[in-house]
């Protein structure tokens, strides 16, 4: 595409706005590549004020690279707990872990090996790259896309997979070459405070000179982007069984939505099931007697792509006789198990009724 924008003075108003107006954030009062992946990866599809606090804790817990390598996985998603997306967690480590073995610990600051590594994808490896090297890398993300989108008048559909290309080539053309971060930082900051999704707030925009959206009063209509599909439904029953003092917990496969994470027992619905159906259901999973099945809570959990419509139950359970993805833990074993925001919402309701 022909880009039409004094690159020059754009790059210039840009950073000087930047360096003058961004917000103190912890992952901006370091220089370690180290660090500063940890926060584009918390970064992603989660909210600036959310992350705070965990990537702090993060860094204390896990402060060098050798660090995260080493540590245990169950602690890891631990400390993710609530961020949503664990397989972040995972594949960061898995990252870090490429790197304490091939890379003597230090992070590749070019995009084809940094690239290479677990979790690691075209923006990531760009955000790193030019905010811990300084190298002129593009790093396009949604909000990118939004703000260049109306820059630039650029009309793709951003839902498409392919859009993205375009951005990544504008930026290749546009980015400062003295000030790469600065530049990359500059338009993420801009979206988060100027060119917002709705009501961007043009009078105030450093930029807005080369806005080709403002000029044409075309900046609420962009940028494009279709509707996506609508979230799969499913329904499920996620039962507390309980024996004496402790509450029956189980652990999610290695693989898939919420790997490695803890839950209550669940089990998937047809439909709206009765209590006696699920005391079959969850009876397959282990033999001995579960009863005494009692409806205690009903709730919602949003993921990106899926919706769980879960029926809260308690149950007893008497000499069961567990499989090995299942174990008895005490209240204050069950605090230190990673569960997932959906398995939170049962703790509380337990938690409520004094049951756990
Ligand atoms: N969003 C993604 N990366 C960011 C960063 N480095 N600072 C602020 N917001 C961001």
């Amino acid at each position: 595409m022909t880009i039409n924008i004094d690159k020059k003075q754009f790059q210039q108003d840009l950073i000087s706005w930047f360096l003058a107006e961004k917000r103190d954030l912890p992952w901006r009062r370091t220089a370690d590549p180290y660090q500063i992946w940890i926060s584009e990866i918390m970064l992603q599809q989660t909210r600036v004020d959310t992350v705070i606090p965990y990537y702090k804790r993060f860094v204390e817990k896990f402060p060098t690279l050798q660090a995260l390598a080493e540590a245990d996985e169950q602690i890891l998603l631990k400390e993710w707990e609530g961020l949503g997306y664990y397989s972040r967690a995972r594949n960061l480590q898995a990252g870090v872990k490429e790197v304490a073995e091939n890379y003597g610990g230090i992070v590749p600051d070019n995009r084809k090996e940094f690239s290479a590594l677990k979790g690691v994808g075209p923006y990531t490896a760009g955000a790193v790259l030019s905010i811990a090297y300084g190298i002129p890398e593009h790093a396009v993300d949604g909000n990118v896309m939004r703000v260049l989108s109306r820059i630039l008048l650029i009309e793709e559909d951003i839902a498409k997979p392919k859009t993205r290309k375009i951005f990544e080539e504008a930026v290749t053309e546009i980015i400062s070459h003295d000030d790469p971060s600065s530049f990359n930082q500059g338009l993420m900051e801009l979206g988060a405070l100027i060119c917002t999704p709705t009501s961007p707030k043009c009078l105030l925009c450093p930029v807005r000179e080369h806005c080709s959206a403002f000029d044409e009063g075309k900046q609420q209509d962009l940028p494009v982007k279709t509707k996506a599909k609508k979230n799969k439904a499913m329904q499920y029953a996620m039962i507390a069984v309980k024996e004496g003092d402790c509450v029956l917990m189980e652990q999610r496969p290695s693989t898939g939505l919420l790997a490695n994470m803890w839950q209550f027992p669940m089990v998937e619905l047809a439909k709206e099931a009765l209590p006696l159906e699920i005391e079959e259901e969850l009876s397959e999973n282990f033999s001995g007697v579960v009863d005494g099945v009692e409806k205690i809570t009903s709730f919602k959990h949003v993921f990106s792509h899926l919706t769980w419509n879960v029926d809260g139950y308690i149950a007893k359970g008497e000499n069961l006789i567990l499989p090995a993805h299942m174990k008895w833990v005490t209240a204050a074993e069950l605090e230190l198990l990673p569960i997932a925001g959906p398995v939170q919402k049962m703790k509380t309701a337990l938690q409520l009724r004094g049951d756990v």
